[in-house]
């Protein structure tokens, strides 16, 4: 999909998206000072030192391409920079774990461990499953967990089709979903679907690149229309659901990030 694409979707994003003086929402504006407004404290320089290191680590890495089931090599250094959450987002994450303090997170796509490392540090009372089926990117990304001294992650190795269903079933709550495996419409409907029998009121779902290309648009526009998401909330590069039951009608915001 052509970078004009997104220009374009983003350019629209810019227009729609509001800011917190526009809102009347308590739930949402709540939201928009303690998860959207948060700066990077203190807990977070572990995670940018470590990035640091990485982004200047020219080692090689083979990775498992599951669309082909091809290999390849890449470095470290390509991963963090291109392939993991840059820190605006990760900050986003923690933010949004720190406010809402998920016990239970699951997130279906690891690749070098950073996002996972970002919701682990939001909160310590919280257990982390991360799935990767790329075995050298498992491995990994349990290194960086270990270098942060992060030990309330579990990273479990295998296609999403073997692994998702086995960790659902083992969460004792679904709390937090982050959805970062494969960007297509079929892949994200069918994680979505997946993981709904084990929303409570206040699990959280939040998917990346929702305007990576027009299957990820379509994949958002389904999600936002289902009768049990209440509240969506887009800041362009994440779209988040609530299933907040005291709503009367749904709403879709688009909030300035
Ligand atoms: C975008 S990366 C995750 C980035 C990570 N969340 C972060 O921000 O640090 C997606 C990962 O999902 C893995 N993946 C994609 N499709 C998969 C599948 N069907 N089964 C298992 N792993 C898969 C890829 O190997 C890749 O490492």
């Amino acid at each position: 999909m052509s970078a004009g694409f997104r220009i374009k979707k983003f350019a629209a994003y810019l227009w729609e998206a509001k800011t917190k003086y526009y809102l009347h929402s308590p739930f949402v504006y709540n939201f928009f000072l303690h998860v959207l407004e948060a700066q990077t404290d203190e807990n977070l320089q572990v995670i940018i030192q470590l990035r640091n290191q990485l982004r200047n680590d020219f080692s090689k890495i083979h990775l498992t391409d599951f669309g082909t089931g091809t290999s390849r090599t890449t470095t470290i250094s390509h991963l963090e920079k291109h392939i993991a959450l840059p820190h605006k987002y990760g900050r986003l994450l923690y933010a949004l774990v720190k406010y809402l303090k998920p016990k239970n997170i699951l997130e279906i796509g690891t690749s070098i461990g950073i996002s996972s490392a970002y919701m682990a540090l939001g909160n310590e009372q919280a257990q982390v499953t991360t799935l990767e089926g790329c075995p050298s990117l498992a491995k990994a990304a349990e290194q960086n967990h270990k270098t942060l001294n992060i030990h309330r992650v579990k990273v479990v190795e295998g296609e999403f089709s073997k692994t998702l269903n086995t960790a659902l079933t083992e969460m004792p709550t679904v709390d937090l979903v982050l959805f970062d495996g494969n960007h297509t419409q079929q892949a994200t409907l069918a994680y979505f679907q997946a993981c709904l029998p084990y929303v409570s009121e206040n699990t959280v779902f939040v998917f990346d690149d929702i305007y990576w290309n027009s299957e990820m648009c379509k994949a958002w526009n389904t999600i936002k229309q289902h009768p049990t998401v209440t509240l969506t909330i887009d800041v362009y590069r994440f779209g988040i659901c609530f299933f907040r039951k005291e709503k009367l009608a749904k709403e879709d915001f688009v909030l300035r990030y």
